[in-house]
């Protein structure tokens, strides 16, 4: 019996009946790009083949229920429920009640989660199971909404029931990502482009840390904050200035005295950032990979100095790769304090480099690595 049989009987099993829907939804990699969609920047991410997977059904209950397969749980809940609830509890309500907010009308559900996206490795394995619900009961209740809209109902989900307050690119990639392609997308526009991502004799490789920190949500907020506070205080001097994006080297440099050095550096990583990503835009286009792997480099030393969201374990992973020319970029990918770096690697060398870095990484840290050779794939489908 392949997964899907097994998961369908389980559903049939547990609930009485069959799904009506099956929907899937992706993580994503992000090439280049980090922590600026949340200060109205732009990034280039891409939906990959690991997919989130809900299967939906109505019922005639006065409570819904959901079971998540991979951890072997179970929830009721009722539709009027407030209550906080962890883990992936929350990612049910936070978007049942965000649908409800704005203006869906749901009735009470079944579902089963289940994922092979790898969860805090900052591939968005919380983002794609929002997503394919959220899409999922879009359909299941004939609400209406589109893909940019159902992005934003799980963002807000995030924020109100999960506590991060994060951008838009990992809702918007789930959504509406396209296989062989990445989305240099306009966080503030919410205008994209696809770009076709062609990397030549080299692929995509992530080098998983397995460390998972904390203090990553904590953390990320305050990043946030620290961008909005240096962006308040240039807007005493330039009131035309919305967000970072609107802000360049010199501006800031023409205030480096009097803004806090901390708050002067996380905005500077970010005005650069923005830079490197329409810059990696234009290389791709060219076809100069090279010159992308540069930029990705540069990203992550801005990322570990700068905005001071790496870990030892990740720039360990980058330095590791710094003296193989068949590396051509390396960076940490997503919010940070662990997760994957992304690599651009040669085809030949995948098995070499891992080989060699696997056992210094287990001995230097005690812990495995754990390497994904990424595909990239579509956005969020219905799949029955
Ligand atoms: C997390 C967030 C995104 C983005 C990245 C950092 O993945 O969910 O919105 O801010 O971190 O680039």
């Amino acid at each position: 019996m392949n997964t899907t049989q097994k998961v369908e009987n389980k559903f049939n099993n547990l609930f009485k009946f069959s799904p009506e829907l099956v929907i899937k939804s992706p993580g994503r990699v992000n090439l280049i790009g980090e922590h600026t969609d949340y200060n109205d920047g732009w990034v280039l991410p891409a939906a990959i083949n690991k997919c989130s997977t809900v299967l939906l059904r109505k019922n005639e209950l006065d409570h819904s229920r959901a079971f998540a397969y991979d951890l072997d749980q179970q929830f009721h809940f009722r539709m009027e429920d407030q209550q906080k609830h962890e883990g992936w509890e929350s990612f049910i309500l936070g978007v049942t009640m965000e649908m409800k907010a704005k203006g869906a009308v749901l009735k009470n559900f079944d579902v089963l989660i289940t994922g092979e996206v790898p969860f805090g490795a900052g591939m968005s394995s919380s983002a794609s199971i929002e997503c394919a619900l959220a899409f999922g009961l879009n359909e299941l209740f004939d609400c209406g909404f589109n893909r940019k809209e159902l992005a934003f109902i799980t963002q807000m989900a995030e924020h109100h029931f999960v506590g991060v307050k994060c951008g838009i690119m990992d809702q918007f990639t789930s959504l509406l990502g396209k296989d062989q392609h990445c989305l240099y997308l306009d966080c503030k526009t919410l205008s994209f482009d696809l770009i076709p991502l062609d990397l030549k004799e080299y692929q995509l490789l992530l080098c998983n840390t397995n460390v998972s920190h904390s203090l990553a949500s904590s953390e990320y907020n305050v990043r946030r904050s620290q961008c909005e506070q240096g962006v308040e205080y240039l807007q005493s001097f330039y009131p035309n200035i919305d967000s970072l994006r609107d802000v360049s080297e010199e501006i800031l440099e023409r205030h480096k005295k009097e803004i806090d050095p901390i708050i002067f550096q996380r905005c500077l990583y970010v005005v650069q950032e923005n830079k490197r990503v329409g810059l990696s835009v234009e290389a791709l286009q060219k076809g100069d990979i090279r010159a992308l792997g540069s930029y990705m480099y540069q990203s992550h030393k801005g990322l570990s100095k700068m905005y001071e969201v790496s870990c030892k374990e990740l720039d360990f992973l980058v330095e590791q790769t710094e003296m193989n020319e068949y590396i051509l970029g390396s960076r940490m990918m997503g919010g940070g304090f662990g997760g994957c770096t992304i690599n651009i690697i040669h085809k030949n060398n995948v098995e070499d480099f891992i080989q060699k870095v696997s056992p210094l990484y287990q001995q230097t840290f005690n812990k495995s690595l754990t390497p994904y050779l990424v595909e990239l794939g579509d956005g969020a489908r219905i799949c029955k």
